[in-house]
């Protein structure tokens, strides 16, 4: 397994251009299922996620290639309505092909995604609200076999999701473009990935009202046809890499990005001392002194997002005085802290909560990845630290982070890839 060599003591610093959002590319990549002509979309990053859902829809028999940043898929050769456990296991997202294969086929069998190192992410809100669309749904051997109703379409409702789901609410908003009849879905995600989605949704011919807020409203239509779409800016990238500039004193300019995106997490940015501008699409952080102490609470969208919570952590552990952060999304979202105290972090959590007296600078030592950001937040910490750090497991950063080490040297960090065993 590759290993980061980091050798720390490095500011943060110079320009970064930002690649399209994995979790937007992820739904719009199963949308395409959707639709009957072919559909290209662009700004799609490289990520061992997006290469496991390309080969998992492929397996279907659709025609679909990525060529550098496009995606084209063509789905008129579909042969089967399956994703197997092999790919679902390793990528609990599979599950949004749930969603267009049942309204557009009538039919899917979906292997169930299976706990991860956050959580236990079950999938029931949206198997509650296929069943509520008139879809007979068992789960049998490990797998959901879905099946529309009668005449092979599922049938607009009302649903309200018993808590606010960004999986939930896109695979449901994808099925209920084709379902017959309006369904209302009530206690929406607001995620601009979610918006992303059902932006290209109605690009493709959907009928949708009240993007962007927690009630939409879905008109269903007989069809969906191909369309051009671009991936929107990855926040959680542009975020991840300005926290650079908080914990070294530097000065970071994430290119191709949307500043309205990231306003929770630019405001905590400027409470911790940065100085933030802002262009259309770019963000400047630039940092002098210790960061400030802050209290974080993550929540749905527009809170603060728990995808930016460990490497905001990472920013508090150097922070002048105590901070808190209060993790509310996922049950089991500080796998990294175990690790960050290894390089010498001041952290105690008491359930949901982190209390994170700073200190004045992280020493290196063999650290190990546990998910995707928190890698992040141990590559930050790393590039920050005295001495020389081996992040262990780091394949969970590449499946959210396109070009990391390239993206990493341009901004001054001293970063080599090793493979342990040649
Ligand atoms: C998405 O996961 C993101 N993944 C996650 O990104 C992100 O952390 C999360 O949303 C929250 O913002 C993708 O977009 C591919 P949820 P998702 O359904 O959709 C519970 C990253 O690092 N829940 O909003 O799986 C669930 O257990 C990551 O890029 C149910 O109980 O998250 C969790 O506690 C990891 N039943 C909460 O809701 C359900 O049916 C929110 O989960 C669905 C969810």
């Amino acid at each position: 397994m590759d290993q980061f060599l980091i050798t720390g003591r490095s500011r943060i610093a110079g320009e970064v251009t930002i690649s399209g959002a994995k979790n937007a590319a992820l739904p719009l990549l199963a949308a395409m299922i959707l639709a009957e002509t072919p559909t290209t979309l662009n700004n799609v990053p490289t990520l061992q996620d997006v290469r496991t859902l390309v080969k998992l829809i492929a397996g279907m028999g659709v025609n679909i290639v990525k060529e550098g940043s496009t995606v084209r898929c063509d789905t008129s050769s579909i042969e089967n309505y399956f994703a197997p456990y092999d790919l679902v296991k390793t990528m609990r997202a599979s599950i949004l092909v749930l969603g267009p294969l049942l309204a557009r086929f009538g039919e899917a069998e979906v292997s169930l995604p299976g706990g991860c190192a956050i959580g236990s992410r079950p999938v029931d809100q949206h198997l509650k609200a296929f069943k509520a669309m008139g879809a007979d749904i068992m789960v049998e051997n490990g797998y959901v076999k879905a099946k529309a109703p009668e005449g092979g379409r599922l049938i607009g409702c009302e649903f309200s999701f018993d808590m606010v789901t960004v999986g939930g609410t896109e695979n449901v908003l994808i099925a209920a473009t084709l379902a017959k009849g309006t369904t209302i879905l009530e206690n929406c995600a607001r995620e601009p990935e979610v918006v992303d989605l059902a932006n290209m949704l109605v690009a493709m011919g959907a009928k949708i009202k009240g993007i962007g807020t927690a009630v939409m409203t879905i008109e269903g239509v007989d069809s969906l046809h191909g369309c051009d779409y671009s991936v929107v800016p990855d926040r959680i990238e542009t975020g991840s890499y300005l926290a650079g500039a908080l914990m070294t004193c530097g000065d970071v300019t994430a290119k191709n990005t949307a500043p309205s995106l990231l306003q929770p997490v630019l405001q905590k940015f400027e409470e911790m001392g940065a100085v933030i501008t802002t262009g259309d699409d770019w963000i400047r952080a630039q940092m002098s002194g210790r960061p400030k102490p802050v209290n974080i609470r993550t929540q749905p969208h527009p809170g603060f997002p728990t995808d930016m919570q460990a490497q905001l952590m990472a920013v508090c552990c150097l922070a002048d005085g105590t901070s808190t952060i209060s993790e509310n999304i996922f049950e089991n979202r500080y796998m990294h802290v175990p690790e960050l105290k290894r390089m010498g972090a001041d952290i105690q959590v008491d359930g949901h909560t982190a209390i994170i007296r700073g200190i004045e600078q992280f020493n290196a030592a063999p650290v190990m990845a546990t998910d995707l950001r928190a890698s992040m937040s141990l590559v930050m910490a790393a590039a920050a630290a005295q001495g020389q750090t081996v992040i262990d497991r780091i394949y969970h950063i590449d499946r959210g982070y396109e070009n990391v080490e390239e993206k990493l040297r341009g901004l001054g960090v001293n970063i080599e890839r090793i493979k342990p065993n040649g």
